[in-house]
């Protein structure tokens, strides 16, 4: 048996409170749905600044009428400190998803993204100490290693950030940090490296790469490559994200108040990723008639990123279970439905 599947079963077993921020996101709302599959109460916080309803919606229709009664939503505001402590009562386990993701936007709005990644960070992290609830896991992000050029990407070597949005995942490690040795508040940290699944948004000048291309192909649409198409990263199914968070919120005290890599350890191109989504997409007997279109460079886009895993498996048994074509391949039902 998994270190992860031993922990549903303690939780089924032993149900939480649990505390989603940004629940009606793209990851809060995969998180919400695997929670309470587990029979989990779980209280989820956003105020749909880049999240939907509809995503909550279509988390009730896959559990039961008992596992949804176990769930009460808080529309709100995390850079509003009362509705934080509002939403920490009685939780147990804290997962702080609730962000602005996306480098354009912050390079675009950089003072919306600081207001929310930093002082709505730093609310939800005062508010959980204060409850004192038993942990605090939040979504850091792999843009922290900026400009450091070491493949693969190992936890304590960093670089300088390229982008505010990173800034702001940088300062929300650094204040973790100071929790931590000021007032024993120990939490983890999860760098994400490009999540994707179902309900990531396809829509928007701010759509994620895999999404945002799903849909064009789908729609006939070209596709747009910023740069030569040799720019790689290590994406990262949904399903894996979900694991390490179950993972993190419960991990014993030794292994708290550390940031782990949350990704599979592979590297893919942009080129390759390209195939592997047509190629998914035919095998659902749609037709792909899209073209690539090579443009510039973006500014602010890391060339390659690539995550070392070690310390995730180590310190919290983390075995990712899917690899970037599978999660392609169970993530396109989802896309052409949603998009029909
Ligand atoms: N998806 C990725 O590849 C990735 C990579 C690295 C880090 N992250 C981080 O993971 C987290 C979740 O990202 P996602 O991909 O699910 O994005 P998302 O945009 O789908 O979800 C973010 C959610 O937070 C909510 N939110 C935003 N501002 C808020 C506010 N002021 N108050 C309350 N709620 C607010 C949004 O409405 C949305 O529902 C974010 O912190 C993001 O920075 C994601």
């Amino acid at each position: 048996m998994t270190q992860y599947e031993k922990i549903q079963q303690q939780l089924v077993n032993e149900p939480k409170v649990w505390l989603v921020t940004g629940v009606a996101g793209f990851i809060g709302s995969n998180l919400l749905e695997k929670l309470l599959l587990l029979n989990q109460k779980v209280i989820g916080l956003d105020n749909f600044a880049t999240g939907h309803q509809h995503n909550i919606d279509e988390v009730q229709g896959l559990v039961s009428d008992t596992q949804w009664d176990r769930f009460t939503f808080i529309e709100g505001d995390i850079r509003d400190y009362k509705t934080c402590q509002l939403a920490v009562k009685g939780v147990d386990y804290v997962l702080h998803e609730a962000a602005l993701g996306s480098v354009p936007r912050s390079i675009n709005d950089p003072l919306t993204t600081d207001a929310v990644n930093i002082s709505g960070f730093l609310n939800m992290l005062t508010a959980a100490k204060e409850e004192k609830v038993k942990s605090f896991t939040y979504a850091a992000s792999s843009s922290t290693y900026g400009d450091h050029p070491a493949l693969p990407k190992v936890e304590e070597n960093i670089g300088n950030p390229l982008s505010p949005y990173a800034v702001t995942k940088y300062v929300n490690e650094l204040y973790a940090g100071v929790f931590a040795s000021t007032y024993n508040f120990k939490t983890i940290g999860l760098r994400y490296f490009n999540v994707f699944g179902k309900r990531q948004d396809p829509n928007g000048a701010y759509a994620a790469v895999i999404p945002k291309w799903t849909a064009a192909m789908i729609n006939g649409d070209d596709v747009v490559i910023n740069g030569d198409g040799e720019t790689s990263r290590d994406f990262c199914f949904i399903e894996n994200t979900v694991q390490m968070n179950i993972l993190a919120a419960t991990a014993p005290d030794e292994a708290k108040d550390q940031v782990y890599n949350v990704a599979v350890g592979d590297r893919t191109t942009l080129n390759e990723l390209y195939d592997a989504i047509k190629l998914a997409i035919n095998d659902c007997s749609i037709f792909v008639l899209s073209e690539k279109k090579y443009l510039d460079f973006r500014v602010g886009d890391v060339r390659h990123s690539q995550a070392d895993i070690s310390k995730a498996n180590e310190k919290l048994k983390y075995i990712p279970e899917f690899k970037i074509v599978d999660g392609i391949k169970k993530s396109m039902p989802w896309y052409i439905d949603f998009l029909k």
